[in-house]
């Protein structure tokens, strides 16, 4: 993984798949890159993707110091470096606007975990951009004779989404394959909190099956994907950090 081919993909179409599926890219945002190798994913979420300040953390105390001296000439203050396992992040809950994963999920062995944590640090609103391989590309001959990966416990697809959303994740965008079916990509957002005075209808997201929203406070509470319709509506997307957002609307909202 850590030769220039990676690397000029990253930077330019793993770059743009990003871009596209976070609408306009993630500026000024508080992220974190999970598996982050040798640094070219914080250079490529700084300088393509526009964030304000990336802390990146890779299991391999090797891998981050390679990143330390990829990065050496840029601004300490736009990221931080660290040693940690992505299944047990040492992050406050609701700490990042945004997770980005370049292809990591799938050498994680305990990836469920990782999933759940990267559920926990997003604030509400926050989003998760993804890129993984599928087991059925894993189990071929060329990636069990050439590369290294943990067997058990992959997943497909749909399985990875049932996941996200198990945890509260929906889906948000299309999930695209790239690179002939090799990689799947996509984005998925931890839901704002939607208080409504109107009627509360939970919605499902558009990978189908994702999330159930709950709803409480005598059902004008939802967390999760909801529309909220009536006379008196309105929707508070609650968070915390830079990117909160207050929306009041006659008539309908949704979140
Ligand atoms: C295939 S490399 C990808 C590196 C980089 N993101 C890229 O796209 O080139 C996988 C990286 O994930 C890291 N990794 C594996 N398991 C991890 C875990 N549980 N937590 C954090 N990083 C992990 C590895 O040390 C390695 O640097």
């Amino acid at each position: 993984m850590n030769n220039p081919i990676r690397a000029a993909h990253q930077h330019r179409r793993e770059a743009e798949w990003f871009k596209t599926l976070s609408g306009q890219g993630l500026t000024g945002e508080r992220v974190l890159e999970i598996g982050s190798g040798r640094g070219v994913g914080v250079e490529v979420i700084l300088d393509r993707l526009g964030a304000g300040h990336v802390t990146a953390l890779d299991v391999d105390p090797e891998q981050v110091e390679r990143a330390r001296r990829r990065l050496r000439g840029r601004s300490p203050r736009s990221f931080a470096l660290g040693t940690g396992d992505a299944a047990s992040i040492e992050a406050a809950s609701g700490s990042f606007d945004a997770v980005v994963d370049f292809g990591i999920l799938h050498h994680v062995p305990r990836w469920r975990d990782a999933v759940a944590e990267i559920g926990r640090v997003l604030r509400p609103g926050g989003r998760l951009l993804f890129e993984q391989v599928p087991r059925h590309v894993l189990d071929t001959w060329a990636f069990r004779t050439f590369t290294e990966h943990p067997r058990a416990d992959r997943f497909e697809a749909a399985e990875f989404t049932a996941e996200l959303a198990r945890v509260g994740l929906h889906g948000s965008g299309q999930l695209r394959t790239h690179v002939g079916g090799m990689v799947f990509v996509g984005s998925a957002v931890r839901p704002a909190l939607t208080t409504c005075g109107g009627t509360l209808k939970p919605r499902s997201g558009r990978w189908g099956r994702i999330g159930s929203p709950t709803l409480d406070d005598g059902a004008r509470t939802c967390h999760g994907r909801c529309s909220c319709r009536g006379p008196s509506a309105h929707a508070v997307a609650a968070s915390s950090g830079s990117a909160g957002k207050e929306r009041t609307k006659a008539g309908s909202a949704t979140v």
